[in-house]
């Protein structure tokens, strides 16, 4: 064999070793867990062939503890690049099977060469986590490196798209990285997320709780709000994150791909003419307002168990992507509060960082009263929501089927807050407060003196709804555009969209404004 070949069989020869990363028996571990390795995942996540590695030689340098005689190629994380639906994506996968994918000095090197390429080239990064946390071994360097990786989430965000998928531990300090990225994805039953595990909880406030319990999937998407998505298999997680990719662009100069869109544009909707209950404190599905009127009922919903009183998520109209946001009048009656206004603040910056079109749908009985919301801080909490609204330069159609009233009627982006199209149904209700409210401020002290109290109310209350129970008074002053059959609400929104595509708007010029956090 010449020189050369030798050379050659010695490259592949490394290669081979370092694929199988912390090495067969731990593979073995990793899958009896129900879990992928990082490569497989990535392999899983890519377009089939596209992805090329970086680093794969990499070594750690620690001399700490003997680490000097342990160490395998490329470290604890897999990183590179490759396609989603033949558009360029970088990625970090940790590895699980190298030190319990712990992050060493030259880990955070990794990928922060991977974060760093990304934003050069204006594509979106993923991270896949499966780590114990900090190299314990490594110490200081590793709480350094985990800090570097931080400022390039900073830096990246709202200039590229950034998701975090946690598919094994996610602990300590380094849940911060997710939680600065854009959409974080959890699994179900193999992952957690905390800040201090089990034991220190324990030895803290002395209380006993499992990982589960204090950080897994559910708590996060039903209680905590940290996760955006949850899946059973690791198969349905990256088929999320594809999913997601689609409806998003690459970066904050460009728009999301259009898509060929079969679904008529001019689809009427009958049900929708019918849609609403005859009684104002009736309920009835806004998934299935939503679901009519989209391109062929496809939504990709966020954080869906989360805050269940609004909806947010991603859609397409005539094959453009929009961030839907929608009150959810099933559940609470729609009504707003503190979780739900940082649910959907937090989208619609997102979509408004990214060029993504927002639609409202509007049925809120106002802001939900009370000790539990004020203590919370509701105020500094709606206001978020607000400045979301009102700060969002991309097109924005609003649309309100029926209550819009009070402090909630403005922020769900009502026409001052420089809504482009605001449509309302013929039930809409755009008024300071509902009759019932409104009359008890107006006309308690006369009715205490009425020969009948009660039809003294429900007169008043009767005379308060005809006036400002209906979508005409608002219409009369120009803060609604027009008035629409909702069964043509899907046609209404795609010619706004088409007349908005090239909306200029831009505001004043500022280091950043001073959001209410
Ligand atoms: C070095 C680590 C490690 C770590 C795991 N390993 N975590 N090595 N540093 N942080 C190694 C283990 O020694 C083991 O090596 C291999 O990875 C697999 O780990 P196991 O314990 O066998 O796996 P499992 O039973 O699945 O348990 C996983 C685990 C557990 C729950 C994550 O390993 C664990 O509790 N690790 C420590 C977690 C932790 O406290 N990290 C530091 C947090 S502080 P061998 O050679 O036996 O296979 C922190 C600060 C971050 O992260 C701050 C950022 C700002």
């Amino acid at each position: 064999m010449s020189n050369q070949l030798e050379k050659v069989k010695e490259l592949i020869e490394l290669r081979t070793q370092a694929r199988l990363g912390g090495g067969e028996k731990a593979i073995e571990k990793q899958h009896a867990k129900g879990k992928y390795t990082a490569r497989e995942r990535i392999s899983q996540l890519l377009d089939e062939g596209s992805f090329e590695e970086f680093d794969m030689f990499v070594k750690h340098r620690c001399t700490n503890f003997g680490q000097e005689k342990k160490s395998y190629l490329g470290d604890g994380v897999v990183t590179g690049y490759g396609t989603i639906e033949g558009r360029l994506v970088y990625v970090f996968a940790q590895d699980f099977t190298v030190f319990g994918g712990s992050l060493s000095e030259t880990m955070a090197l990794k990928i922060c060469k991977v974060m760093d390429q990304a934003m050069k080239m204006g594509a979106p990064v993923i991270g896949i986590n499966d780590s114990g946390g900090a190299r314990i071994q490594e110490g200081i360097n590793a709480l350094g490196g985990y800090a570097e990786i931080f400022q390039r989430n900073i830096m990246a965000s709202g200039v590229i798209p950034q998701i975090s998928g946690i598919f094994g531990p996610c602990a300590g300090g380094a849940v911060y990285s997710p939680a600065l990225t854009d959409f974080t994805l959890m699994m179900e039953g193999t992952s957690y997320m905390f800040l201090t595990g089990p034991k220190v909880v324990k030895t803290v406030t002395g209380e006993d709780v499992t990982q589960e319990a204090l950080g897994g999937a559910s708590v996060h998407s039903s209680k905590s709000g940290v996760t955006h998505f949850t899946a059973q298999t690791e198969e349905e997680g990256l088929g999320i994150i594809r999913k997601l990719l689609s409806f998003i662009p690459q970066n904050n100069l460009e728009e999301a791909p259009l898509v060929m869109c079969d679904d008529p544009i001019d689809r009427l909707e009958d049900s929708l003419n019918e849609i609403i209950p005859d009684s104002p404190n009736k309920p009835y599905d806004m998934y299935e307002v939503i679901g009519a009127i989209i391109d062929n009922g496809e939504f990709l919903e966020v954080q869906k168990d989360f805050s269940k009183n609004i909806i947010i998520g991603f859609a397409r109209f005539n094959g453009q992507s929009v961030g839907l946001v929608a009150n959810q009048p099933k559940y609470l009656a729609g009504v707003l509060d503190s979780n739900a206004s940082r649910k959907a603040g937090r989208f619609v910056r997102f979509c408004d960082a990214f060029n993504i079109p927002l639609v409202t749908l509007v049925d809120v009985p106002g802001f939900l009263p009370g000790t539990g919301q004020e203590y919370n801080g509701v105020i500094l909490h709606g206001a978020k929501l607000l400045y979301a609204y009102g700060e969002a330069t991309v097109p924005k159609v609003t649309i309100t089927l029926r209550k819009s009233y009070g402090g909630s009627h403005i922020v769900m982006s009502c026409k001052q807050l420089r809504g482009d199209m605001n449509y309302a149904w013929p039930t809409a209700e755009i008024a300071v407060m509902g009759g019932a409210g409104a009359v008890e401020v107006l006309y308690a002290k006369e009715a205490k003196v009425a020969e009948d109290p009660a039809a003294f109310m429900a007169e008043k209350e009767a005379e308060y709804t005809k006036l400002f129970a209906n979508p005409y008074n608002a219409a009369k002053y120009g803060y609604i555009d027009d008035v629409i059959e909702p069964r043509n609400t899907r046609f209404r929104i795609i010619r706004a969209l088409q007349q908005l595509q090239t909306k200029k708007l831009t505001n004043p010029a500022k280091k950043h404004g001073n959001i209410p956090l």
